[in-house]
């Protein structure tokens, strides 16, 4: 097929339906503002639409074919003619309300190509590509047809040929949940259908071979691409289905058991952005900003309501089992909603515990505290099919006052974070959204942690199919309307609608820290964060709730966490979120002088530096914090023990820096001897360059004030 098409584009080009400077003909590729990406669309001889891309003139990915099955009119194959195409650019800067940096210049090239059937009904079809120096991307629109008002997709066929066999790093093309572990394997090797049935995750369906996007691979020659989607919006996630033999990836959308189709949406509407992301040097794919580029701009106008922060809770002690997050033991037949009648007396959310944690919070610098199980309902939370209506997102347990919680927070200039674990009943969720919006602002309460533990109710829809897709998106519309901002776990991926909605702070859709507290795996790998830096963490921003400081955990004698305590400063440098936690237990930071980064460090920029890099190795980030001038490095490494050169020649100049250095001590090795760091103070200016030695599994986390 590659080489008919290959032949058809000949015929084309003979034709005059290549890009030339002849105003008879049909422009039909588009070319980045530096002239470095191009991305060409091609009609098969029987009229199949498909596409090519190039970088530096090199084809990256070769020619691919378009397509689409109906369920109820025939599908989008070929009998396609081109009825006109044009073409604009775009050049303009916007400001992010909080982020990586303050100002974000989206730079584009744009052909549309519209499309018409050759022979009756001659449906029209329309497809926009872009071509940006970052990468490029397209997307379908389907305009409105005679006689049809809704349209029924069984599934997207579009390609992506690959022109080798690359280094890829991915997790499966799982239906249900994003946190899986990286394989690092070539694209021939990927087997995603042999990660089933992972023992810690609450909820997996992996029906093919297929990978979870964002996808990031290495050629041979050290090109990296890195595919995903912007603006998901009332359509199915896309899984990338892998042909192993003919290195080719297809679109594979997330499905429903319920429903015999994928996506539903009336007429005219487009889809999602099919992006790659294009860099010659791994650390130019976590400064790309394609993603969120390809997002509309803001709709919510003043988000100054929601202030980016650092963060403690009632968290980390239920995953070492210090304390649980249900009130007490559940009577045998007792009716759902029911109060337990006996503490079993380890409920974690108290009335004085969260006063304790804002005490803490207040002293350190820490703006937020998240209680988790303050409501009722957590004694059905996991294990239980009958799950709908049972949590209620308003009532506290009997040993929870959230008034007096929230007035004492106040008093003491901290801002409490709400929880809501739905425990995947995203009907019972919705129910009560409103009410329990209301009770937040009417608590001053800006910000939400959601949940979506287990398979959802009803039974047969999946965490990444159209229908919870329009529910987190019904979620953070409706939360907007109260001023209230989400960090969702088990959420739907980031796909850069945090330009659109900035009340999307934050999500996890990821392995997380919590991992390390319960995973019967070992927990997460030391590679495991260099890999997700330039996978998921191209998506968007990640609550992966650092900060452990306890690293063999004791009431977890078999758990650990797999980093040294240096990395665990180093994850709020180089993890962006607008929400960082500091995860570990008050008791466990006090008397510690570490802790003192956490105190300092920023967590809104003015810009971002990405220093170096290799994925899955390492990685270093500069950043420098709104506002102050201020700025701080992070350094992680995986297994291996590794010098990083550091020139500190991004600081402005005639300014020297008091920094401040975190760095693993000469042992520092993360299994055997995670606590060794060496703190030390020195002058920095635009002029230092320095090498630091990163133990196995170790960090480096640097404050620099003028
Ligand atoms: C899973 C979340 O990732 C975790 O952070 C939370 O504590 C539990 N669900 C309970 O909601
Ligand atoms: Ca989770």
């Amino acid at each position: 097929m590659k080489n008919l098409l290959l032949f058809c584009c000949l015929l084309l080009l003979l034709a005059g339906c290549q890009p030339s400077t002849n105003s008879n003909s049909k422009t039909t590729s588009v070319t980045s503002p530096s002239g470095n990406n191009q991305i060409e669309f091609q009609l098969s001889s029987d009229g199949q639409p498909g596409y090519l891309v190039k970088h530096n003139s090199k084809i990256i990915i070769d020619s691919s074919l378009m397509g689409f099955d109906f369920k109820t009119q025939k599908g989008f194959i070929n009998n396609f003619k081109i009825k006109n195409t044009s073409t604009e650019t775009q050049k303009e800067t916007w400001e992010m309300p909080w982020g990586e940096q303050r100002s974000v210049l989206n730079h584009y090239s744009q052909l549309k190509v519209e499309l018409e059937e050759s022979a009756p009904p001659h449906r029209p079809w329309n497809i926009y590509f872009r071509a940006y120096d970052d990468g490029v991307a397209f997307r379908y629109e389907f305009p409105k047809q005679e006689g049809v008002d809704t349209l029924f997709i069984l599934d997207e066929k579009t390609q992506f040929q690959l022109t080798g066999d690359p280094t890829c790093w991915w997790i499966p093309g799982d239906w249900d949940i994003y946190e899986h572990l990286y394989s690092t394997t070539k694209f021939s090797e990927i087997n995603a259908v042999s990660k089933a049935n992972h023992p810690n995750l609450a909820q997996t369906h992996i029906p093919e071979n297929s990978v979870n996007t964002p996808m990031t691979m290495k050629a041979d020659d050290g090109l990296h691409l890195s595919f995903h989607e912007a603006n998901l919006t009332d359509y199915a996630g896309m899984t990338l289905k892998t042909d192993t033999k003919n290195l080719l990836m297809t679109s594979s959308l997330v499905g429903s058991n319920i429903r015999d189709y994928k996506v539903k949406r009336a007429l005219p509407f487009k889809t999602p952005w099919r992006t790659i992301q294009i860099a010659d040097q791994a650390k130019d794919l976590i400064a790309s900003k394609l993603i969120v580029n390809l997002n509309e701009p803001n709709k919510l106008g003043d988000v100054s309501w929601f202030k980016p922060k650092k963060y403690v809770g009632i968290w980390w002690e239920m995953h070492i089992d210090v304390a649980r997050w249900d009130y007490g033991v559940r009577e045998e037949n007792a009716p759902k909603q029911a109060v337990p009648p006996k503490p079993h007396g380890k409920h974690g959310a108290t009335t004085e515990n969260a006063m304790r944690y804002i005490d803490f919070a207040a002293k350190n610098n820490i703006g937020g505290v998240l209680v988790e199980g303050w409501n009722r309902g957590w004694e059905l939370w996991i294990g239980f099919d009958d799950r709908e209506d049972v949590f209620d997102f308003v009532t506290p347990y009997p040993d929870y006052d959230l008034k007096k919680v929230a007035d004492y927070a106040k008093s003491k200039g901290v801002e409490m974070i709400m929880h809501h674990e739905t425990s995947s009943t995203p009907r019972t969720y919705s129910k009560q959204l409103d009410t329990a919006y209301a009770l937040m602002k009417s608590l001053g309460m800006h910000s939400v942690k959601t949940g979506y533990v287990g398979p959802i109710i009803p039974k047969g829809e999946y965490h990444h199919g159209q229908w919870m897709v329009n529910h987190y998106r019904k979620v953070l519309e409706t939360a907007a309307k109260y001023q209230v901002a989400i960090n969702a776990h088990e959420p739907i991926k980031a796909t850069g609608i945090r330009r659109t909605l900035p009340n999307a702070i934050s999500r996890e859709g990821l392995r997380g820290q919590e991992f390390n507290a319960w995973a019967s795996d070992g927990g997460n790998p030391p590679e495991h964060l260099p890999i997700v830096a330039f996978t998921r963490m191209l998506s968007g921003p990640i609550d992966f709730t650092p900060g452990a400081f306890e690293m063999s955990l004791k009431t977890k004698p078999n758990n650990q966490i797999n980093t040294t305590l240096a990395q665990q400063l180093a994850l709020y440098v180089v993890i962006y979120s607008p929400i960082q936690m500091a995860c570990d237990l008050p008791q466990n930071y006090e008397n510690q002088p570490a802790f003192q980064f956490i105190r300092d460090v920023g967590v809104d920029w003015e810009q971002s530096i990405v220093l170096d890099g290799e994925v899955g190795d390492f990685v270093t980030i500069a950043r420098e914090e709104r506002g102050t001038g201020n700025w701080f490095v992070g350094s992680i490494t995986d297994e291996n023990k590794r010098t990083v050169k550091i020139n500190f020649d991004f600081l402005p100049e005639g300014k020297t820096f008091k920094a401040k250095i975190y760095k693993d001590g000469a042992n520092a090795h993360y299994k055997t001897n995670p606590l060794d760091i060496i703190i030390e103070e020195e002058n920095i200016d635009k002029n230092t360059i320095k090498e630091f030695v990163l133990g196995e599994g170790g960090g480096l986390a640097i404050s620099l004030v003028e």
